[in-house]
């Protein structure tokens, strides 16, 4: 580093030669010798020199500690302190400018080189380390969430605009300060990395704000905490959003449910004798599925489904759908025509849940002796076997203009004999627990 720039400071001139001298013949240059601490500063400012060589005790009206704060806060130029004396004060103001270096007069050239040199690459890394916390601490302030850390005491030690904001405290107002005497955050876990959470932060106004926040401890490379940091970010735009999708949601649901009761109605008003029943056997599949433990979802499927489970009567003549006394073959196969009509009605529809596909297997049996396509077991829709037991239980309960309710006890002991057989074992189980134990009754 032999082109260092130095400037040097020294009240007496003889002295002052001497050390110009030392400086040169080590290789460096000097870019000027003042002799006080005004002329130190001006010089500094413009020639901005590498290094300057202070003596502490100057003519003039400041010092050389004076002079070197002044030069260090506004140049960052490193200074080395020269001086004879070293009285216990002015060492102790010499430290709190933080000197690069510090010389005791007189000294030989390999002691002022090393502290030049020591100095210089001391500055260097200051500088370095300097512009990285300018850079994390830019980094930080423009980032879209809120940034607040703590020391290992949970005193504030950095806080950006956005926390300020979402806050209402300022950095200076709780720096340094105990973060729980303002700001409600949980803590870091131990070892916890940063798992995002949602909780409600309380303003300084009192207001409370739903936020999304996540704290990760801050390990030294001896893997000690020293501290953690606290991300926030204000989500109350997002939750109005999602609750106003969910509203929405549960609107159309209504509608749709709507919809699908009034279809269900109009396909009864044809059979009056049946009214009610797709009804009937949706209430009582939705609590056989409740009773085997079927989550909330997929019952609103399975309501839905029974509501409209006949719609393909539509299809069949009223005359044959009311027609008291026994069907003829060919008037039975008619009928049986439903389940595959009602497929074909509500194919296209795009529902949440295989609504036409449980419509077109609620005539089908475990054993493959239902209809129209003889499906067995598993290949069975577990909500179209629900539906089959209950469109049973509620049929037999229910009188019919051709003979009297045969009741709800031959009812049972229908799906009894069927049991494991024609019926899902299971189903079969809820539904008479339902019946026996639940006390369970048609409306
Ligand atoms: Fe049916």
């Amino acid at each position: 580093m032999k082109n260092l720039q130095i400037l040097v400071v020294e009240d007496e001139s003889l002295v002052a030669k001497d050390i110009a001298n030392m400086v040169r013949g080590l290789g460096y240059n000097v870019s000027a010798v003042v002799s006080t601490g005004e002329e130190a500063i001006a010089i500094a400012g413009k020639s901005q020199p590498d290094i300057i060589l202070m003596d502490i005790v100057l003519k003039g009206r400041i010092d050389g500690i004076e002079a070197a704060q002044h030069i260090w806060e506004n140049f960052s130029i490193p200074v080395v302190y020269l001086t004879a004396y070293a009285d216990e004060a002015t060492l102790q103001r010499a430290k709190v400018t933080e000197p690069f270096g510090y010389i005791l007069k007189p000294f030989d050239e390999r002691e002022l080189q090393t502290t030049i040199e020591m100095a210089f690459f001391k500055a260097q890394m200051e500088k370095k380390l300097r512009e990285r916390e300018r850079w994390l601490s830019t980094v930080l302030r423009s980032i879209g969430d809120g940034v607040i850390a703590v020391d290992r005491n949970g005193r504030v030690t950095f806080m950006n605009g956005v926390a300020e904001k979402l806050t209402g405290w300022s950095q200076d107002e709780i720096l340094m300060k105990p973060l729980s005497g303002f700001i409600q955050i949980p803590e870091a876990g131990e070892g916890a990395d940063a798992a995002v959470s949602e909780s409600v932060l309380t303003m300084r106004d009192g207001t409370p704000i739903t936020i999304e926040q996540s704290v990760s401890p801050i390990y030294d490379e001896k893997k000690e905490n020293f501290g953690s940091v606290h991300i926030i970010r204000d989500i109350r735009a997002r939750k109005k959003t999602e609750e106003e999708i969910r509203q929405s949601y549960a609107r159309h649901q209504k509608a749709l449910n709507g919809t699908i009761q009034a279809i269900g109605l109009t396909i009864e008003m044809r059979d009056p004798y049946t009214a009610g029943h797709q009804h009937r056997v949706s209430k009582l599949s939705c609590a056989i599925a409740e009773e085997m433990g079927v989550e909330t979802t997929r019952i609103e499927g399975i309501r839905m489904a029974a509501d409209i489970h006949d719609i393909g009567k539509i299809y069949v003549p009223a005359e044959i759908l009311s027609k008291p006394g026994r069907l003829s073959d060919i008037e039975m196969s008619i009928i049986r025509t439903h389940s595959q009509v009602g497929y074909d009605i509500l194919k296209n529809i795009e529902f949440p849940w295989p609504i036409a596909q449980i419509v077109y297997q609620h005539h089908e049996r475990e054993d493959g002796t239902g209809y129209p396509n003889a499906l067995k077991g598993e290949d069975i829709l577990f909500e179209a076997r629900i539906i089959s037991v209950a469109d049973v239980v509620e049929a037999m309960s229910s009188h019919r203009p051709y003979r009297p309710a045969p009741g709800t006890e031959k009812a049972l002991n229908e799906i009894r004999r069927g049991r494991g057989t024609q019926y899902d074992a299971n189903v079969v189980d809820a539904c008479i627990r339902l019946f026996q134990e639940k006390n369970f009754k048609f409306e």
